[in-house]
C-alpha cells in the first residue's frame, strides 16, 4: 500500500458504507458486520465507577494505579501460568484506554526509536502486518510514514503470517511487527512454538513485536496460547516484546475503554511517553472498575457460554457450507463465498443482512490477488434469536448462488 493512501480509502467501515448505503435493505436489518459485543458487563462496573466519582476532577494518573496494574499482572500470571516475578507491575504494565490506542502508539514509539537509532536512512522503516489485518495496523504505519509490509495469512499458512520467510533486507528495516492471535477476521490462533519463533525472529532482527491478544478470552474449549508463555520457553525475558489485552471483548465493555500493554520495561516506557504526548490515559473510576473486572472470571465464563451458543447455531445452520469451521478464538465467522463484495451487496439488498466483505480487511498482494476477496466476515455477537435468523437468511440468499459460482469457477474455488 503506497504511503499516499488516506485512512478513508482503506477503512473497512467507510468502504462498507460506500458499498451499501445507497441501497435499501431487503428486509428488517440484521447487522452482523461490526464486532461489538451485545451482552452487558457485570453490574459491579457501574458500582465501582459511582464509588470513585469524586475523582472525575483529576486527570488520569500516569501509568494508572498500583491496584489496576497489580490486577493486570496477577491476571496475566494466572492465565498464562507465568513464574512469580516475571511481570513486575511497576515496570512491565501500562494501562491503556483500549488495545487499539496501545497498538497505534506502540508503532509511533517504535518507529521513533528506530529512527533515532538509525539516523536518516534512505529507505523508510518497515511495519510488518498480517494480510488480512485489523485496519489500525496499517493506519499506524501510514500515520508515521513507515512502509507497511502485508504478509499473507491465508488458509495455505494456517491463517498466520510467515514472517520468517521474508527477505533479510526487509527484516533489517523492520521497526515493528504485528501478530493478532486469535486473529480477526480468520479466528485462527497461533501455537506456542509459532509465537516463540516470532519472538526469536524479532530479537535476531532487532524489531519490536506487538502481540494483539484482545480476543484471547473468547474461545470455546482450549484457551489460546499467549506470547508471554512462549517467552518462558525462550528463558523468560521480555526483550523486544509487547502484548496487548483489553476488557472490550473479554468483559463485553468496549465503551469502558480499558485495557493494558505488558512487556519489556524500556518498550513500556517508550509507549507510556508516546501516549502522554498524544493519547489519553485511563481515569481513576475506570481503573477501579477495570481492576475488579480483571479479578473476576465468572462473567468471562458466562460470556464464553453466550458465544458457544452462537457457534453451535452456526454449526447447525451452516454445516459444511462456505468452508465453515469453528474458530479457535474470537466471535467471527470467516466464510468463503467466492466473491465477498458481491455477496455482501446481495445479502443487504435481498435479505437485509449486513456483513463485511473480507477484501475490505486486506490488501492485494504483489500478484494482484486480495487474500480476503473470497470471504465475508460475519460477527456472531447478537442474541441467539437474531443470530439464528441472520444465519438462516445467509444460507437462503447465498446457498445456491455460491454453489452456482463454484460450478462455473472450479479452479478458483479450490484456492486457499
Ligand atoms: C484485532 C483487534 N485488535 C484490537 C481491537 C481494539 O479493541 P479495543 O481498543 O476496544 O481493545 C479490535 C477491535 O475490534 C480488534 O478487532
Amino acid at each position: 500500500m503506497p504511503n499516499r493512501r488516506s485512512f478513508q480509502s482503506f477503512h473497512p467501515f467507510a468502504r462498507l458504507g460506500r458499498l451499501l448505503d445507497a441501497h435499501p435493505p431487503g428486509a428488517e436489518p440484521i447487522l452482523l458486520s461490526i464486532g461489538e459485543p451485545k451482552n452487558q458487563p457485570p453490574a459491579f462496573v457501574a458500582e465501582e465507577i459511582a464509588k470513585a466519582a469524586a475523582t472525575w476532577s483529576s486527570y488520569p494518573p500516569p501509568r494508572g494505579t498500583e491496584a489496576y496494574r497489580g490486577a493486570c499482572a496477577d491476571w496475566l500470571t494466572g492465565r498464562y501460568a507465568l513464574p512469580a516475578g516475571m511481570i513486575d507491575q511497576a515496570k512491565h504494565i501500562l494501562p491503556l484506554p483500549g488495545s487499539r490506542e496501545g497498538l497505534f502508539f506502540a508503532v509511533v514509539a517504535a518507529v521513533q526509536d528506530y529512527q533515532l537509532k538509525h539516523g536518516n536512512a534512505a529507505e523508510p522503516p518497515v511495519v510488518l502486518l498480517p494480510n488480512p489485518f485489523y485496519h489500525v495496523y496499517a493506519g499506524s504505519a501510514l500515520a508515521v510514514g513507515a512502509e507497511p509490509v502485508f504478509v499473507p495469512a491465508t488458509a495455505a499458512s494456517g491463517f498466520m503470517p510467515d514472517y520468517a520467510a521474508l527477505d533479510a533486507a526487509l527484516l533489517k528495516r523492520a521497526a515493528f511487527c504485528f501478530l493478532n492471535s486469535p486473529a480477526n477476521p480468520q479466528g485462527a490462533a497461533a501455537g506456542r512454538d509459532y509465537l516463540a519463533r516470532l519472538i526469536d525472529l524479532a530479537r535476531r532482527h532487532d524489531f519490536v513485536v506487538g502481540f494483539d491478544e484482545c480476543y484471547s478470552e473468547i474461545y470455546a474449549e482450549t484457551p489460546p496460547a499467549g506470547a508471554l508463555e512462549a517467552a518462558i520457553d525462550l528463558g523468560g525475558s521480555l526483550d523486544h516484546l509487547l502484548v496487548f489485552h483489553s476488557l472490550s471483548k473479554r468483559s463485553s465493555a468496549p465503551g469502558l475503554r480499558c485495557g493494558f500493554a505488558a512487556g519489556d520495561a524500556a518498550l513500556i516506557d517508550s509507549l507510556d511517553v508516546a501516549l502522554r504526548v498524544g493519547g489519553a490515559g485511563v481515569s481513576h473510576p475506570i481503573l477501579a472498575a477495570g481492576a475488579r473486572l480483571w479479578r473476576d472470571e465468572a462473567h468471562v465464563e458466562a460470556n464464553r457460554d453466550y458465544y458457544r451458543q452462537n457457534f453451535a447455531l452456526a454449526q447447525r445452520i451452516l454445516g459444511n457450507r462456505f468452508g465453515f469451521r469453528q474458530p479457535a478464538g474470537g466471535f467471527f465467522l470467516w466464510l468463503d463465498v467466492g466473491d465477498g463484495e458481491a455477496a455482501a451487496l446481495k445479502l443487504w439488498r435481498e435479505a437485509g443482512v449486513r456483513v463485511l466483505p473480507g477484501g475490505y480487511m486486506a490488501e492485494p498482494g504483489p500478484d494482484g490477488v486480495n487474500p480476503g476477496a473470497r470471504y465475508i466476515r460475519v460477527a456472531l455477537v447478537y442474541d441467539a434469536a437474531s443470530t439464528e435468523e441472520g444465519l438462516n437468511r445467509i444460507v437462503q440468499t447465498l446457498g445456491d448462488w455460491v454453489g452456482a459460482r463454484d460450478a462455473e469457477q472450479p479452479l478458483a474455488a479450490a484456492e486457499g
